[in-house]
């Protein structure tokens, strides 16, 4: 009994000497331009899956199909999300293109997941996928918006959505120019995200305001 302990502990020892020694190697790729191997892909998207599903419970969802909240987010969208995940008759952007994991088509997400995952997701980021924290320079009155266009998504084509994103033209977005203590309206018709003196500093999308 003592011997297979023993030669337990042993074993236990050596896999985490092998782990350090392979980690200090430098053998492992971590190339992004290499596909990961069958069983990382499902151990991290099982872990990403299980995470976010039970983070994303103690989320309020509030009313989604507004319209005019489903136009409010279409330019912040269009700013921070199409280039890593594209939209509806757009392609992925360069950096999109070279990520790996690859951004999910958001239209797919969407219709797998439910809202407050979608918006747990965003708000909150996926560590070691690329995918950004947007809670970060973003508070939940104006991720909302986002997630109502997500959520809106699988219904749109290149037409309709591109129909969108003219009609949201002149709205802006709710970015606060806070550098410029700006008196600029950032009008899109959804009151809730338009207070000054947010605190957003690096929110930079301003080719995207009008
Ligand atoms: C820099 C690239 C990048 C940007 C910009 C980006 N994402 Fe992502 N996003 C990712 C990656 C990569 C993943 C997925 C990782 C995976 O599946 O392993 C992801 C995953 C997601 C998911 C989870 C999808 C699912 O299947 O559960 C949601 C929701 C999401 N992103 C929404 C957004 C929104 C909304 C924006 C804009 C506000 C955005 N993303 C901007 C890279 C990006």
């Amino acid at each position: 009994m003592k011997k297979i302990l023993k030669t337990i502990v042993a074993i236990a020892l050596l896999t985490g000497v092998g782990a350090v020694a392979y980690m200090y190697s430098g053998l492992y790729d971590v190339s992004a331009s290499t596909p990961h191997s069958g069983l990382s892909n499902w151990a991290m998207s099982t872990t990403m899956r299980a995470s976010i599903e039970r983070r994303a419970r103690d989320v309020t969802v509030p009313e989604l199909s507004d319209d005019a909240l489903i136009r409010a987010g279409v330019n912040d969208f269009e700013a921070m999300c199409v280039d890593c995940h594209g939209a509806p008759g757009k392609a992925r952007g360069p950096a999109g293109k070279g990520l790996n994991p690859q951004a999910p088509d958001l239209r797919e997400a969407a219709q797998k997941r439910t809202p407050a995952e979608l918006f747990w997701a965003t708000k909150h980021g996926i560590r070691m996928t690329g995918m950004p924290a947007w809670g970060a320079t973003h508070d939940d009155e104006s991720l909302w918006p986002v997630v109502a266009l997500m959520v809106a998504l699988p219904e749109l084509d290149a037409t309709s959505y591109s129909e969108l994103l003219a009609s949201a033209e002149g709205h802006g977005h709710h970015a606060a120019d806070s550098s410029a203590g700006s008196t600029m309206p950032h009008d899109h018709g959804v009151k809730t995200t338009n207070e000054p003196a947010k605190k957003e500093p690096e929110h930079d999308h301003s080719t995207h305001d009008h």
